[in-house]
Parts: structure tokens; sequence; C-alpha cells
């Protein structure tokens, strides 16, 4: 008789490991190593004994059925991030700090679909009934037709779920679902997989389509499960900071749409509202612009948008000087200060730099890169740059000016916004 396998798999990246370790081979954390249940409780037969599976109907590839129509949340800015609307049957994972607006967001998403004629499913494990009715109430949305529940046990859900057959199901959060087949607690990785794991199947083979919540943890991965981003069909991170009322809304992974498109949100009394025209949001410049401040234009998705970089450049006190980010990577601001001395004879090395993008965006581009070595040489030699400037372009490795996409219309966003003067590969000009 062969005996199940236990594995044990890192609760941080998902890599399979054999036996326990203290310290994973595949992301080096310690630690994070779990015991999994066994994969097959039963004994597994070999050989004849085993018997036939059961013969699959293989479908033509090619096919004259029309897919299912998506189904728009009404929520401009949600359904961009989306790729159009929810898919029917698919499982998607919402991410973001604690207090960020995820339950805010789905609430209102929730209630939007409801008003569009599907039946709507809002199970909350963190908050009770009465809580989530509050909310809704307070958002205006205490008449929407949807039916609430505040529940953790899977199994009951699903029971449930299975006989109601809702279009949607709303699980806030996932952290706090658990399984009685499971022998661990609540948020537990094994529990975390195992619950989202019977969900998404339940939603594929119901055509039902599941939102789950998921909480982020102090490193900024979406807790442990990052092994859950392989299970779903979309995820979706709700970002921002504390000190802005704007947030964020994200795709890392869409299986129906693209990828890096971002959604506006702006935090009000009255719950989230879409910021339709977000270009110039996060700019706040007074008349008197101070040295180390530069306007960039960054792209996002399929919009440009204006941010302020600022740079701190002082006296270093250190032997090893600080090289802080905030919003932008931190080995391209080192590798950028490496640039500025080889290529620009401009050495810092004996300077702590610090660079913040205003307004807790995440600027992932490498148009940034000109921006920023700008505000790093204005702020060091203490000398602002012209308010009406705005720069983008990419720098690399040999101190050469590289051309990024879509120049002409971030050109023109930024002429739109009353800028006069730009800084920009000549690629782009
Ligand atoms: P919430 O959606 O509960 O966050 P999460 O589910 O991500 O933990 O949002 C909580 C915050 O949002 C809370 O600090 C209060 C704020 N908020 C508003 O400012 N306006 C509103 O209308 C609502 C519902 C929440
Ligand atoms: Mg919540």
């Amino acid at each position: 008789m062969a005996k199940p396998i236990t594995q044990f798999i890192c609760g941080q990246c998902g890599t399979v490991h054999k036996k326990w370790i203290g310290r994973c081979d595949g992301c080096g954390e310690w630690n994070t190593i779990v015991e999994e249940a066994p994969l097959s409780a039963g004994p597994a037969k070999s050989g004849l004994g085993a018997g036939k599976g059961r013969k699959m109907a293989l479908m033509d590839l090619a096919s004259q059925e029309a897919p299912p129509p998506r189904h728009p949340s009404g929520l401009a800015e949600l359904d961009r991030v989306l790729g159009g609307g929810l898919v029917p049957a698919s499982a998607l994972l919402l991410g973001g700090d604690p207090g960020i607006g995820k339950s805010t967001l789905l609430l209102q998403a929730a209630a939007s679909f409801a008003a569009k004629g599907l039946s709507v499913v809002y199970v909350s494990g963190e908050e009770a009934s009465a809580q989530v009715r509050m909310r809704a109430q307070r958002l205006g949305l205490g008449a929407a037709p949807m039916a609430l529940a505040a529940e953790t046990n899977l199994r009951d859900i699903l029971t449930t779920l299975d006989e109601t057959r809702p279009d949607l199901v709303i699980i806030d959060s996932i952290q706090t679902m658990w399984l009685d087949t499971v022998d661990s607690a609540p948020g537990s990785v094994s529990q975390v997989r195992a619950a989202a794991h019977e969900l998404v199947t339940f939603a594929k083979r119901r055509g039902v389509s599941v939102i789950l919540v998921g909480h982020v943890t102090k490193d900024g991965s979406l807790a442990g499960p990052k092994v859950l981003e392989h299970m779903i069909d979309c995820s979706l991170m709700l970002e921002g900071s504390s000190d802005s009322h704007f947030r964020t809304l994200r795709s890392h992974k869409n299986r129906f749409g693209a990828v890096n498109e971002l959604g506006v949100f702006a935090m009000t009394d009255k719950g989230l509202k879409e910021v339709a025209n977000p270009s110039a949001i996060f700019l706040q410049r007074g008349e008197e612009v101070s040295s180390g401040s530069v306007v960039m234009v960054v792209w996002e998705g399929t919009r440009p948008l204006l941010v302020e970089l600022q740079a701190l450049v002082d006296d270093s006190h250190l032997g090893n000087p600080r090289r802080v980010t905030v919003g932008l990577d931190h080995n391209r601001l080192s590798m950028l200060l490496a640039v500025l001395h080889r290529h620009g004879g401009i050495s810092v090395g004996d300077q702590d730099v610090f660079v913040n993008v205003v307004g807790g965006v995440k600027v992932l581009e490498t148009s940034a890169d000109l921006a920023l070595i700008l505000s790093v040489i204005s702020s060091f030699r203490d000398r602002s740059l012209p308010q009406d400037l705005v720069v983008f372009g990419e720098v690399g490795l040999a101190g050469e000016i590289r051309p990024v996409a879509n120049g002409q219309e971030r050109l023109r966003e930024a002429a739109k916004h009353g800028f006069t003067r730009a800084i920009v590969p000549a690629g782009n000009a």
C-alpha cells in the first residue's frame, strides 16, 4: 500500500519541499515552510487494480458559441481594471492593507451588480451583518437587492450557495474562512489554500463568480498565499497612502484583460467615488517650487498621470549613506546614482539620498529615470527647477537617454495642465 504523501510548502513563495527545512530554497525566507495534509487520504492502488478513469468529453476549440457576456459593474474605474466587466464563473482576488477600503469597494460593487439584475451574496467573516447593513445605509445602498451573511464555516457557506446559485459571491475575507477537514487555524496557509481552492472549484463548476478579499502582510505580499495567485483568474490590489484620500486599483494578473490598468477612486464620507480624469490629481504644488521637486509624466495602463517627485540630498554622517525610496524601486535609485557619478561626474557617495513620489503613487515605469536624476541634482545643488517643467525619459547604464512609449500623449497631457517646458528624450520630442 502506498503511503500518502505529506508535502512541505513555503507560505511565501509556494515552493514545494520533500522535507521540512528552516529556510526556503525558493525565496530564501526563514520559517515559512508549513506541512500540508497528505495529498491522498485513501490507499492509492496501482497497476491493474487501479481500474479505469472516466471518459471525458472532448470539445472542438473552434466553436460557433459566443463567449458568455461580461457584466459591467457600472463603476467605470472598476470595469476598466477588470477589462470590461465581470466574467461569469471567474475567480477574483482583491488585496490591500487593512482599512484601505476593500470592504467599502466591494459593497458598492455588489450593490451596483445587484442593481443590474445579478443575484449577489455578500459573505462577511469579519463584520456582523448589522455592521455591514449599517455601512450600506451610510453609503446610501441600504435598499440594494442583495443577500447578506456573516459566516466563516465554508462547509455551510458552500451548501447554502449550492442551493441559492447566485451569480456573484463576495467572500470578505478569505483569511477568516475555515474548513473542518483541514486541521489548522483559520488564516494559516493550509486553511487559506484549501478554502480558496474549494471556492474557486465551486465557482468554475457552478458558473458562479467569486470575489475573495485577501489581506496584505507587513512586507506587502498577499498574506502568505502568494500561492493563491495561481488559482484565481484575476488579482487586484487596492492601494493608497494614509495621508491621501485617493485610492488606486491595479490588476497584477488578469486572464481576461490587460494588466497594469489603473483605476482611481477617492475615499469620501459617502464611500469610494470614481475619479474619471485622474491625470493631475496627485499634483498639489504651490507657486514656490522648492529644490528637489520635479513633475514627471508616467504612463498608467492607458492613461498619462502627472506626478511630483521629490528628492532630498543631505550630508551623511553614516559610513554607509542612506538610500531611501518611497513609491520607486530602490535598486533603480542606486543604479541611477552610479550612472550620475560615472557619466555625469556628480558624486553623492557621501550624501544621504531620499526620494518620494507624492500622493502615495507607486511608479513602476522606467520613464521616471530622468526625473529622478534631475530631482537629485536639483536638491544636491539646491537650485529649483522651473515650475512649468515636466520631465520623462529612461536612462541607460551607458548614460544614454532613451525614448519611452506614448511620448506625444504625455506631452499633450502636460500641456493641457499648463506645462510649457519639457525635458524629454530626443526620440520623443
Ligand atoms: P474598509 O472598507 O472597512 O477597509 P478594509 O475592508 O480594506 O479593511 O474601509 C475602512 C476605512 O474607510 C475606514 O477607515 C473609514 C473609511 N471610510 C470612509 O472614509 N468613508 C466611508 O463611506 C466608508 C464606508 C469608509
Ligand atoms: Mg474589510
